[in-house]
């Protein structure tokens, strides 16, 4: 039986939800099994939660799969990594596509295995013209490596320090197109920020759960943004009824 969306109010919903994906390692211990198992039931959920963003209107999705300090872990490890964004574009490409989800990478993509490159660019081309949901993978992607290229990025084209304001900055992120995000989930417990959208995360609101992300699921995900719909977002401000009250 098909559900009616439980967001009928658009205005209620994050436009843009960004996840830091935590807990496969751990997840995976508990039951006795290698990291690697953690991780292949981590993109089992990912999928979930992808089409769980469809069916309540998200607009975009970051998710936090690889960062630049991902390299020090074991060899296997990063191995298996690489190995699960290359079988993601392979076997989810067409449902991603048939969704109408626009994939984008955000990082370093430079320093991937060139035939990894390569599909990255292809899934990415192909599913350029989607517009149901942007999906943002962070790959081999760190904020403060995002920043320093965007500084060394304005340098080279000879940007003023005049003209260094929010909005000239924000177009040399990797994520130029993208809103800022309005919703930061973090699975797993763990209170840190961990070079994750370090420039755009200013005003995020934050959701963080114990749960291990192979079992984030709809439902959990949900709550997430009912959470998030009864948030007060005030940008440092006070709002004007606040105000008033103070002094009536
Ligand atoms: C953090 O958990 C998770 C990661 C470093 C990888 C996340 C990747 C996926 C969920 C797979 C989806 C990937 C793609 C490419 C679409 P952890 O390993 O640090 O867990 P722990 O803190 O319990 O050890």
């Amino acid at each position: 039986m098909s559900q009616s969306n439980p967001f009928p109010d658009p205005t209620k919903l994050p436009v843009h939800v960004a996840i830091i994906m935590d807990g496969n390692g751990r997840w995976a211990l508990k039951r006795g099994l290698p990291r690697l198992a953690g991780h292949k039931a981590g993109t089992e959920n990912l999928r979930r939660v992808i089409r769980a963003c469809v069916e309540f209107g998200i607009q975009y999705l970051t998710i936090y799969a690889f960062s630049t300090e991902n390299w020090g872990r074991p060899r296997e490890e990063v191995n298996g990594l690489l190995r699960i964004l290359e079988d993601v574009i392979d076997r989810e490409l067409k449902e991603l596509d048939d969704q109408g989800v626009r994939l984008r990478h955000i990082g370093r993509l430079e320093q991937l295995p060139s035939h990894l490159q390569a599909k990255v660019i292809e899934a990415v081309k192909l599913t350029q013209n989607n517009t149901r949901l942007t999906l943002n993978i962070a790959f081999n992607y760190g904020g403060r490596d995002e920043i320093l290229q965007a500084v060394q990025h304005m340098l080279r084209d000879g940007v003023t320090a005049e003209q260094v304001t929010p909005e000239t900055f924000s177009r040399y992120l990797y994520t130029v197109g993208t809103p800022d995000p309005d919703l930061i989930i973090r699975t797993s417990g763990e209170l840190r920020i961990s070079n994750f959208l370090i420039w755009q995360a200013a005003y995020s609101e934050w959701y963080v759960t114990p749960t291990y992300w192979p079992d984030f699921d709809k439902q959990e995900f949900q709550k997430a943004l009912e959470t998030y719909a009864n948030r007060d977002r005030r940008y440092g401000k006070v709002s004007s009824a606040e105000y008033e009250g103070n002094h009536a």
